[in-house]
């Protein structure tokens, strides 16, 4: 475990509907799209496994269960793989149990990512006064940042959330923090925020990503909300009371990029972005282009 690390469990919300990708999601969780070779819940837990985390606590409803079941070891099939010397797919089927102990919990109906994100408190343990949490469809390159967030959370305590500076004229579809500076150039403290605000409304240029490293805290305030935008339990509203309440909230702005893996658009980007650099898909996909894009 990395020294820093304040946090040994992660919360994955993975019960929402994926209505930006039907057809696909009447019967596939868009988690386990591949982006190149590996589903996006794979490289989420790598990213957890990364920070130093030992537990990822899926929140699913009934209909996605494959996903806890992606993580669970398939003795029969590594058998007939051993047996038939194909010692590199069984690397590959291996590599996602071996990652990280991961255990499921139950949102029976999407009432919004605070509601999934309660859904997990049942399955911590009383080491966790911090949880991180990850949303699946939102891909944070280079990996790292939660390590950064963990450093913060040691130094000031509290909650520490992940942001990308953005231009002012694209922060519209963002949740955007108002901000204090502190004397680290990279953590700013938070006052507030403001959901999808106008580019000339906006209060500073620092827009959420889908990274948190929430005090148990969360919870509490988590019961305490009432429904907000679109009718559900809001995650963000459970930080704004916390913060209303002298709760310590700061942002870690993280330098590199990111991929919504949410909508089918922006799902393609991602796998080009991913298999450009692929040692294996690389140099023909990226010879292909050439011809394709005259
Ligand atoms: P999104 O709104 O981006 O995802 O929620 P969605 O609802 O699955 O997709 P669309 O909008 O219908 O296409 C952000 C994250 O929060 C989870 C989602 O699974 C996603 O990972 N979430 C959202 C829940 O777990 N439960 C909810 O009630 C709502």
């Amino acid at each position: 475990m990395s020294s820093a690390s304040t946090f040994h469990t992660a919360i994955v919300p993975a019960a929402g509907l994926g209505t930006r990708f039907l057809p696909t999601t009447k019967a596939v969780p868009k988690e386990l799209l591949p982006v190149v070779d590996t589903p996006g819940i794979e490289r989420i837990a790598a990213e957890v496994a990364e920070a130093g985390a030992n537990r990822m606590i899926i929140v699913a409803n009934a209909d996605k269960a494959a996903l806890a079941d992606y993580f669970r070891p398939q003795p029969a099939l590594e058998a007939t793989l051993a047996e038939r010397a194909k010692f590199d797919l069984l690397a590959k089927v291996r590599r996602a149990p071996d990652l990280i102990e991961v255990v499921a919990a139950e949102q029976p109906e999407p009432l919004g990512l605070g509601h999934a994100v309660g859904c997990a408190e049942g399955q911590l343990g009383p080491e966790d006064d911090a949880v991180a949490v990850l949303l699946p469809d939102d891909l944070v390159l280079p990996v790292g940042v939660l390590n950064r967030m963990a450093q913060v959370r040691a130094e000031y305590g509290g909650s520490v959330l992940c942001a990308f500076d953005i231009p002012r004229e694209q922060i519209s579809p963002f949740g955007v923090f108002d901000v204090e500076e502190t004397a680290e150039p990279d953590v700013k403290q938070v006052k507030g925020m403001v959901e999808k605000p106008a580019p000339e409304d906006a209060p500073s240029t620092f827009a959420a990503a889908g990274r948190y490293l929430l005090d148990r805290a969360i919870f509490d305030a988590l019961r305490r909300i009432t429904p907000g935008a679109g009718g559900e339990l809001q995650l963000t509203d459970a930080v704004a009371l916390l913060i209303k309440e002298g709760h310590p909230v700061h942002i870690v702005v993280h330098q590199g990029s990111r991929h919504d893996l949410g909508n089918p658009g922006d799902f393609l980007k991602a796998s080009l972005d991913f298999a450009l650099d692929h040692p294996d898909y690389g140099p023909a996909l990226r010879a292909w282009l050439r011809e394709r894009l005259g």
